[in-house]
């Protein structure tokens, strides 16, 4: 099986790219990845060449989408995206670009190229927030996404429907909650919080703390992204989650006490504006239609997670310095003085 990965040098498409050459020795990988900020040839390393190979270009260009299909392939798992919430608040033009156009042309390229089947990587957040009690999102709730990211997030899944529908592509939509693993670029949650606890730096907790987000770790939302791919039904949407549901306090206060460390490195800052309160997602589908479940729990995950930012100390080191160095402190700089 040929499999074109666009995104693949980021964090859940390095480890789909990982995961998926081990799972199948009969699956081949071209990553399509522009290498972004996220974007990290680094997480790649040490693929076998023959079964893996990285071309560096763009999913809002036809001509580098284009490129890497041919009638020999056989999915496209679409993975490529700016990511980060805070970061769509400080600028949302290239969530437009990347997320919506790009989706878009990578819709048009598998129909031109005749690519059979197309996974199309979303989000819970298109959902938009849950107050504390409401039931949680199944697939058919509303999109009514609140940051520039979920709102991008959410035009591109209806264009893939709308493709769906309108030309019979087959395309599959997946919605999962919040990752966390290896290769997580610091900026999210967990990575940031890890990596500044070990650094010494203060933890910079947004508002109350009392948010709610559904964690999963990045090796089952790739197993259940396999089973999309392999089972799942044309222009069917599933949510995906390990039913995780933790509030950022006390993730904070996890951290630091599986690192033997003081809770006092947590900071109360400034809170993001529109914050999403909860998230939540009912599985039900992919359960009952595709038989997966999630295999890790939170505890267990987070506890291997901050094992390997111990071990990668020089990985996120190096993704720490340079220009990384800029964003934390217009992020917050004024929120830690
Ligand atoms: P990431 O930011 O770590 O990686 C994104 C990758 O896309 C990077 O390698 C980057 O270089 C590449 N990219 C960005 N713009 C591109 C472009 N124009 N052309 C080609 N490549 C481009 O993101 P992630 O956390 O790994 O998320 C991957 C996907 O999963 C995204 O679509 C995201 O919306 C979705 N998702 C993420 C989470 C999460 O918790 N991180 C949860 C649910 C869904
Ligand atoms: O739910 C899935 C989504 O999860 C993905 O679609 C996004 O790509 C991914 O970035 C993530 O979005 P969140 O906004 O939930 O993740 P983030 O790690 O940015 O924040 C998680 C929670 O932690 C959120 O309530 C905000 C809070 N937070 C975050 C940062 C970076 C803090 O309190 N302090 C921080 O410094």
């Amino acid at each position: 099986m040929r499999i074109v990965v666009t995104g693949g040098a980021g964090f859940i498409g390095s480890n789909f790219v990982r995961w998926m050459l081990d799972a199948d020795p009969a699956v081949s990988i071209v990553t399509l990845d522009a290498l972004t900020y996220a974007g990290n040839a680094e997480n790649l390393d040490g693929l076998s060449p023959v079964r893996h190979q990285l071309v560096v270009g763009d999913v809002t260009r036809m001509r580098d989408v284009a490129g890497v299909l041919d009638r020999r392939v056989d999915a496209v798992v679409h993975f490529a995206a700016e990511s980060h919430v805070d970061r769509s608040i400080s600028s949302a033009q290239a969530f437009a670009a990347t997320n919506v156009v790009g989706t878009q042309v990578v819709l048009d390229a598998v129909r031109q190229a005749g690519v059979p089947r197309l996974v199309h990587v979303s989000t819970d957040e298109v959902y938009g927030s849950l107050a504390p009690g409401e039931p949680p999102f199944t697939e058919a709730h509303p999109l009514t996404p609140t940051s520039p990211y979920a709102a991008s997030k959410a035009g591109a899944d209806l264009l893939v429907l709308a493709a769906a529908a309108t030309h019979g592509l087959d395309a599959v939509i997946t919605r999962c909650g919040n990752n966390y693993g290896p290769y997580q670029f610091p900026e999210k949650l967990i990575p940031l919080f890890i990596t500044n606890a070990l650094a010494g730096q203060p933890l910079p907790l947004y508002g109350d703390g009392r948010q709610v987000r559904d964690w999963i770790h990045v090796e089952d939302h790739c197993r259940a992204i396999a089973a999309v791919l392999q089972r799942g039904r044309p222009g069917r949407v599933y949510n995906i989650g390990a039913h995780g549901e933790q509030d950022n306090l006390s993730v904070a206060h996890q951290i630091l006490s599986l690192l033997h460390l003081d809770p006092g490195q947590i900071r109360h800052v400034a809170d993001r504006p529109a914050h999403d309160r909860r998230y939540a997602l009912d599985t039900e589908r992919i359960e009952r239609e595709l038989d997966w479940r999630p295999t890790i729990e939170f505890g267990d995950g987070l506890a291997a997670a901050v094992s390997w930012y111990q071990e990668h100390r020089d990985w996120w080191e190096r993704v720490k310095s340079g220009a990384y160095r800029t964003y934390y402190e217009s992020q917050y700089g004024s929120r830690l003085p």
